[in-house]
């Protein structure tokens, strides 16, 4: 009997996630059903709907909703250099080989993608690393970091790149300085880092095709934990296919490549989650 009930729950909740999906346009449809059921939870119980088809319901005549439910979906936790060991091993392994092979073949290009950027902190991150390993060599090359997130909230206050005291705490007074103007207790981005970076909307569960090829270095950081697997594979193949070779990709402290990219990166440092596409594949 109860078997019977989480079944008929499991085919309502799909196709409250396909109604979310078709009139909400948020896909949510292959994120981890534990993450998925736990924020529904907290919509129902905040609509005073008592099941899911109360919710459909409730959706139907409170159109907000869908940007309520998927603002509860989607979690924005990050922070500046919020894995120092990466960002430590990005200046010294992949930043001297990545700049000596550009020197080497007269390219000017430096492009890096922060995919899941929140509020802005991973990409500004990338670009005060860019500027303190470069120091004057900086002119040498064409920078772009792009920066894309589905949270529109999110981008709009990643743009602006206003920041709190708790916000920069872990900075350095020097970096501080130097990348961001203070003004009445708050931190703005400064033009020593701000025009580096372009932020756009762009959703990595989308079947659309990768919006950047030829990057040289992409970031894909504590997005992928909330997908299933098949949706973490799709999405790895793509940012894949976005990478120049050489290219790296670095993931969040606890993921991993799956599937067929396993064997296609070669893995330059587990700890830091470094890797390396060597080959045109
Ligand atoms: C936990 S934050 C990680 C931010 C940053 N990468 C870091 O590691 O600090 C996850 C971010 O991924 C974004 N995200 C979730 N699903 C996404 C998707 N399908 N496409 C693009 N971004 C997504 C969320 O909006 C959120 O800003």
């Amino acid at each position: 009997m109860e078997n019977t009930m989480a079944q008929s729950d499991d085919i309502t909740l799909d196709s409250l996630l396909e109604k979310v999906y078709r009139d909400g346009g948020y896909d949510f449809r292959e994120y981890k059903r534990g993450t998925v059921t736990r924020r529904l939870e907290r919509r129902l119980h905040a609509t005073g709907a008592k099941t899911y088809l109360d919710y459909m319901e409730f959706l139907d005549v409170h159109p907000e909703e869908y940007h309520k439910l998927a603002d509860d979906f989607i979690i924005k936790v990050s922070g500046f250099f919020r894995s120092p060991y990466t960002f430590q091993q990005l200046a010294e392994l992949v930043l001297p080989e990545l700049t000596l092979f550009k020197r080497n073949r007269e390219e000017r290009s430096l492009r890096f993608w922060s995919a899941g950027c929140a509020r802005g902190e991973e990409p500004y991150s990338i670009a005060i690393l860019l500027a303190e390993f470069l120091g004057n060599r900086r002119q040498d090359f064409d920078i772009s970091i792009y920066a894309t997130d589905i949270s529109r909230q999110a981008l709009q206050e990643a743009q602006v790149g206003v920041y709190s005291p708790k916000d920069v705490n872990g900075l350095t007074p020097t970096v501080l300085g130097n990348y961001f103007t203070g003004y009445d207790r708050s931190y703005v981005v400064n033009r020593n880092i701000r025009p580096m970076v372009s932020f756009s909307y762009f959703d990595l569960a989308s079947t659309i095709r990768q919006p950047f090829v030829g990057v040289d270095c992409i970031f894909c950081c504590n997005v992928l934990i909330y997908l299933q697997r098949q949706l973490q594979e799709r999405v790895l193949s793509m940012l894949y296919d976005s990478l120049a070779a050489p290219g790296y990709l670095i993931l969040g402290e606890v993921e991993t490549p799956t599937g067929s990219l396993n064997e296609k990166l070669k893995c330059l440092d587990s700890k830091a989650k470094i890797y390396k596409k060597d080959r045109r594949t």
